[in-house]
């Protein structure tokens, strides 16, 4: 990765549906973001399921195309639902994806913020940890000190999807700070080198 003065985030959602409030999660941190932060998104809905055979081949090209948007940016920013206490099949099976291959992936020393909504009452923390886990495995540089678990999702988004939660809000911005303080550590050790 290059030393650049502007950061690019890459926003991931584990929800594939239109109206999800993670992706709205998303949607507010591209307006919460610092300046010179600038968060675009990639959607898995393509991103076929891991196939270990498919893979002796070649990576798919909607793989490759995950692996170099992640290379390419500065950190990650993964919302996360929760379905049956955990992370979704489609964000496990796109770590599983760029987990490969298991040394030097490109989630290697990754800057990765975790945030999630759900309806129900823990707000996605049960999906954070087994996620949490996971990036773990392949040494992503995953950002403390900041949580971001928007429980009863319905009541803190207005019908145009927009954040309104004050103490949600106010989470999201310190997550969005650590993120860039992380990748500001990342950036000088870029350019000490
Ligand atoms: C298969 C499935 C399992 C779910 N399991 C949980 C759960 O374990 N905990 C929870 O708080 N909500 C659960 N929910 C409700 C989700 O939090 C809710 O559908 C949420 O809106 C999903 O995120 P999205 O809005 O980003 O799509 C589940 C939903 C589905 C479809």
């Amino acid at each position: 990765m290059d030393c650049h003065d502007a950061v690019q985030l890459l926003g991931i959602c584990g929800s594939l549906r239109n109206a999800s409030y993670n992706r709205a999660l998303l949607r507010a941190s591209n307006d919460l973001a610092p300046a010179g932060v600038h968060v675009t998104t990639f959607d898995l809905a393509a991103v076929p399921p891991y196939d270990g055979d498919v893979e002796a081949r070649s990576d798919p090209s909607r793989v490759s195309e995950l692996k170099r948007s992640i290379q390419q940016s500065h950190g990650l920013l993964i919302a996360t639902p929760e379905y049956n206490n955990g992370v979704s099949g489609v964000l496990k099976n796109a770590i599983d994806w760029a987990s490969r291959p298991p040394v030097g992936s490109v989630l290697s020393g990754k800057p990765v913020a975790i945030m999630g909504a759900s309806t129900g009452r823990g707000g996605t923390r049960k999906a954070q940890d087994q996620l949490r886990q996971a990036l773990a495995f392949s040494r992503a540089d995953i950002v403390t000190g900041a949580n971001v678990a928007v429980a009863e999702a319905y009541a803190k988004f207005d019908e145009h999807g927009r954040l309104m939660d004050e103490t949600s809000i106010r989470d999201l911005t310190a997550l969005l700070e650590a993120l860039v303080k992380t990748i500001a550590l990342h950036v000088h050790a870029c350019k000490a080198a």
